[in-house]
């Protein structure tokens, strides 16, 4: 059946609690991820539900490569609306480096406090004019094998010395945001949210998720 009219069938029936897998199992972007997406009357799933989906192998050259694959693998499994993201950590000095490496950064064993570790390592002794730093963050929505909506976020900042900060997840506590004059770390998910990358992006896919449930 052709996608537009799935859809339209769809929005036609006017659903109220369709599912929505959220393709991912790190806890630190469910966490997030679920507080972008209020009053949605999806009920919201993690893979973490689904161990018999197996794992995606993201081998793509590109944030948007591994979010849209994503997207379509477990969407092929998954009854509902599938959201994937794929995010990570460009600095400037070193070439774009993590990028789309950025969870495995340290290696197969990696942990955060491993990656960070490294590039601490990596960016010693350079002075903050060299620090400039990028999170990127690709949603991508998928229904039954096929991309219905990809959007993109970022957030520029720098890599300070040395860690700052209890909150958040991965690269948090060295990446610092010049307007706040501190580490996303060092603020609450729901001020992370309001500046980060994976936040302006999940905002544009709220919006898209509340039009397919308003009846036409
Ligand atoms: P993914 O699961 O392949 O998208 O891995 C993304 C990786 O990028 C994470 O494991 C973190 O290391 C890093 N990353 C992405 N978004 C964030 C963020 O919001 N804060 C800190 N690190 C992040």
């Amino acid at each position: 059946m052709q996608l537009s009219w799935i859809l339209a069938i769809w929005r036609s029936s006017g659903l109220t609690d369709t599912r929505l897998l959220l393709a991912t199992t790190n806890k630190g972007k469910v966490r997030e991820i679920k507080k972008l997406l209020p009053g949605l009357s999806f009920k919201i799933e993690s893979l973490d539900n689904y161990p018999a989906f197996g794992r995606f192998q993201e081998k793509g050259e590109t944030f948007e490569d591994n979010s849209r694959g994503k997207a379509r693998f477990y969407s092929l499994k998954y009854p509902g609306i599938v959201l994937a993201e794929d995010s990570g950590l460009e600095v400037q000095v070193l070439g774009g480096k993590p990028g789309v490496f950025s969870a495995r950064f340290s290696g197969r064993q990696a942990t955060d406090k491993k990656n960070i570790k490294k590039l601490l390592k990596l960016m010693k002794n350079l002075p903050d004019s060299r620090r400039q730093a990028k999170f990127i963050c690709v949603a991508a929505v998928a229904y039954q094998g096929k991309i219905l909506k990809v959007y993109k976020g970022q957030l520029l900042g720098r890599i300070l010395p040395e860690p700052r900060g209890q909150n958040g997840f991965g690269y948090d506590p060295v990446f610092f945001y010049p307007p706040l004059k501190k580490t996303l770390a060092e603020l609450t998910t729901e001020e992370k949210n309001a500046i980060s990358h994976r936040g302006r992006a999940l905002r544009k896919v709220g919006a898209y998720l509340k039009t397919l449930l308003v009846e036409k």
